[in-house]
């Protein structure tokens, strides 16, 4: 197996939909085109649901249309339901992302439908991606715990992730939406959704809610997984996982593997600049300890 790994930015989305501030079209264009030139081959660049769920991500066809992609780059966008999908084509997208969950409460609060009418609105986006050549990954949340129900059963976490694959993901990505996980946590759910998916076909999404992240991550990778969701200044959350932190930040994320002989392909000196930039235009400090750490050396 390759030593590599795969790190998918989603600053533009994850990290920004949450925000308190509105952040201007420019600034996510420029945010997005600024990541991709870091070496980062996906770069997630915003959400095709209801403007009045999530406000932030208001403007994504925009972005999408607007973008100077880079060849060599993906840039996936969230799409719930066909209305999600057909808009994020008319856009131009080149990938697209279902996200369902793990938890009940959680599916409802967070696109209003149970598990099982969520995978009822997914198939059809498959069934569309596939016949117009797009990868789809497949998002499910809360695979370490809810914030409405708190333990979630790893043997769940594993079937909604077969069923996803099954369906048609290309990938599936791991969500510790509110960041309670720990090292031994993670081991045990890989280990059961091992069973249902190739863990090359495995992304982790480990929030650093209680700074667990990078713990988690490096538990996923010497169990197999090569592809880690990072967001730019650790920024991110999810408006339906109140006290939700941000995503594992990128920054720390290469500069551990890059340190520990594992290559990223992302240039980190490029990454702090833009951690510190897109800080700066949100009026608040980078959570990255790399950027932190360099900020005062
Ligand atoms: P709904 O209200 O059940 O949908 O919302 P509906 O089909 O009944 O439609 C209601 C209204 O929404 C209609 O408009 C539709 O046109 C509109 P109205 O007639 O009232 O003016 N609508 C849409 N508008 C734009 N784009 C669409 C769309 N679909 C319907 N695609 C829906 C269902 C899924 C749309 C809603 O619940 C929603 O948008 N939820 C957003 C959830 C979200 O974005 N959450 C954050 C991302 S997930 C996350 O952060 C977790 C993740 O990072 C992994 C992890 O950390 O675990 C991925
Ligand atoms: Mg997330």
């Amino acid at each position: 197996m390759t030593d590599s790994v795969h790190i998918v930015e989603v600053g533009p989305r994850d990290g920004l939909q949450n925000e308190k501030v509105t952040v201007s079209v420019e600034t996510k264009i420029r945010l997005v085109e600024r990541l991709a030139a870091t070496g980062f081959r996906t770069v997630e660049a915003g959400a095709f649901v209801s403007p009045k769920w999530v406000p932030q991500m208001a403007a994504s066809d925009e972005v999408l249309r607007r973008v100077k992609r880079r060849p060599g780059v993906a840039y996936p966008v969230l799409t719930p339901n066909m209305k999600g999908y057909d808009a994020a084509r008319a856009a131009g997208a080149d990938m697209v992302a279902v996200f369902g969950a793990a938890s009940e409460t959680f599916s409802r609060k967070n696109i209003n439908c149970s598990i099982a009418e969520s995978i009822d609105r997914f198939r059809p986006i498959m069934e569309a991606a596939v016949h117009d050549g797009i990868p789809v990954r497949g998002y499910v949340s809360c695979v370490l715990g809810c914030p409405y129900e708190g333990d979630v059963d790893v043997a769940r976490v594993a079937e909604v992730s077969k069923i996803l694959f099954e369906a048609g993901c290309a990938e599936i990505s791991l969500g510790d939406t509110i960041g309670v996980g720990t090292p031994r946590r993670t081991a045990e759910m890989i280990r059961a959704v091992r069973d249902a998916v190739p863990a090359e076909r495995l992304a982790g999404h480990f929030h650093d809610t209680y700074g667990q992240a990078l713990a988690n991550v490096w538990t996923a990778y010497e169990m197999g997984v090569r592809t880690f969701d990072a967001s730019v200044a650790g920024l991110g959350g999810c408006p339906y996982a109140k006290g939700a932190s941000g995503n594992v930040a990128s920054e720390d994320v290469i500069y551990s593997f890059e340190r520990s002989g594992v290559p990223t392909g992302v240039d980190l000196d490029a990454v702090i600049e833009s951690a510190a930039w897109i800080s700066d235009a949100l009026g608040r400090r980078p959570e990255s300890k790399v950027t932190l750490a360099r900020a005062t050396s």
